[in-house]
């Protein structure tokens, strides 16, 4: 393409050296955008026409033009050039060439700079409502396994040493919980993406008497920017955005983890489908846990992201640089990343299956009622730290003799302390364990399912909405 081609070459006379013009493109990653840039394009040609800009035959030669050019990339028909740079030019170049001389009209009041800032906004505002959907399916199938599991006892753990007892259910619904407040954060990380920075056009604002409320409105946007020197500069926006995707990918590398835990030989806490998990090509025995593994291990990926677009953001004076051109593909890749990471957990959850009795039998293991029996001394009088002392004499019993605290014979744990009395082994037992712990945020199978109940309210709320 000859230099006067392009859309910028007047005041040009060399042509584009052609490494420089490959270097400089944007053109293979954010034609992405498409979609979203002839939206931007028509609610802004909308406007000039209302504006008495464009006349009723230009505006609508536009949007037909625009909408066949749609329909052409949708087709993988669009003959995109580098040459043209990125997404913007290509598509307005194509307008030009399908409709003459109005297309030429249609930058009017405009820059590449608020429009790219809105086309990113448009798009990232998609995603994110795809993305909380996905999270609601996930808490769905956590919500459906923990209410089959309200009663299934497992160890609870601190420092991976056995603690307690809990209820897988009530181990299902911590995930849930975390989940919940990934949501919000992306629901309120939304309102601050939903701003249009179209009318801030290169950095000034236009010269023409723009209606920014009215494009902003035909884009669905709750307004435009308040000041066109940070509206086309700012990514704050992205970087919030590839903060929130970082907890949630936090959340479920934690989460990958104890799955990986639980479906070791060691453990044997649950069974992952066979969909869901690979062989070894050398010993014929494996099944490893891949897809757990693979979300773990792509968490870190969206982390660099993050310090990616913050380390892009700092330090850039106001307004637009070239710089941002690369807040693309970082922020695509936490999209794609978190998408996949998101659906393949919704997928696999439905189809793991605990093992119940090897989960009761871990946790009868490691004297998880010992805290139980202190509080059932301090309820008869004895102060708590007494009661510690007197307890960690009864597991080394137990430990010399291989029993856990509910095999130990009462006159033996009358031998040190008389206030213990038969109605002992009722906290000793794992059920009777949990189900003391019975308070709001508690662990016993009645919170459990009020709990799910719950949940499933707020599900169907915003599910429906
Ligand atoms: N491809 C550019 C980007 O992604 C579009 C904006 C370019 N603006 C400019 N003045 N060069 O940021």
């Amino acid at each position: 393409m000859s230099i006067q081609q392009k859309l910028w070459g007047g005041r040009f006379e060399e042509a584009t050296d052609a490494f420089v013009e490959a270097f400089t493109a944007s053109v293979d990653f954010d034609k992405r955008l498409a979609s979203h840039d002839i939206r931007g394009s028509i609610a802004h040609a909308t406007m000039l026409e209302r504006l008495g800009l464009l006349t009723r035959e230009e505006l609508q030669a536009i949007v037909s033009g625009l909408e066949a050019i749609g329909a052409e990339i949708e087709a993988g028909q669009f003959p995109w050039e580098v040459s043209l740079e990125d997404v913007h030019m290509n598509i307005e170049a194509r307008l030009t060439q399908r409709i003459g001389e109005a297309g030429k009209k249609l930058h009017t009041g405009r820059s590449r700079n608020d429009q790219v800032a809105t086309d990113v906004r448009l798009y990232l505002r998609t995603e994110i409502d795809r993305i909380c959907g996905m999270i609601l399916r996930l808490q769905t199938a956590l919500v459906d396994l923990a209410e089959r599991e309200a009663a299934t006892i497992m160890p609870g753990f601190t420092h991976l040493q056995v603690a307690q007892p809990v209820t897988f259910g009530h181990h299902m619904m911590a995930w849930y919980e975390m989940l919940s407040r990934d949501y919000d954060r992306l629901r309120d990380c939304r309102k601050r993406v939903n701003v249009m920075p179209l009318g801030a056009a290169a950095l000034a604002g236009s010269s023409f008497p723009l209606d920014r409320d009215y494009t902003a409105a035909l884009l669905d946007f709750s307004g435009p920017a308040a000041n066109s020197l940070d509206a086309v500069s700012d990514r704050d926006f992205a970087i919030e955005f590839a903060a929130c995707a970082s907890l949630v990918l936090m959340h479920l590398s934690r989460f990958s983890e104890e799955l990986i835990l639980w479906t070791s030989a060691q453990f044997g806490f649950i069974d992952l489908p066979d969909a869901f998990c690979t062989g070894s090509s050398i010993m014929p025995q494996k099944k490893n846990p891949d897809v757990p593994e693979l979300i773990r291990g792509k968490s870190a990926r969206v982390f660099g992201h993050l310090f990616a677009l913050l380390t892009l953001m700092k330090s850039q004076p106001l307004a637009y640089n070239k710089d941002n051109q690369e807040d693309k593909e970082p922020l695509f890749d936490t999209v794609d990343t978190l998408s996949g990471c998101l659906r393949a957990f919704a997928d696999m959850m439905p189809h793991v299956r605990p093992n119940r009795s090897a989960m009761y039998a871990s946790a009868r293991k490691g004297y998880a009622t010992a805290t139980d029996l202190a509080d059932y001394l301090v309820r008869r009088g004895t102060p708590f730290r007494d009661a510690h002392e007197i307890v960690g004499k009864a597991v080394r019993l137990g430990m010399e003799s291989s029993r856990d605290l509910a095999d130990i014979p009462l006159e033996e744990l009358r031998s040190l302390s008389s206030v213990i009395g038969p109605d002992v082994y009722q906290v000793l037992t794992l059920e009777g364990s949990v189900a003391a712990r019975s308070h709001p945020g508690g662990t016993a199978p009645d919170c459990v399912k009020r709990a799910v109940a719950e949940a499933r309210v707020r599900l169907a709320a915003l599910q429906g909405s």
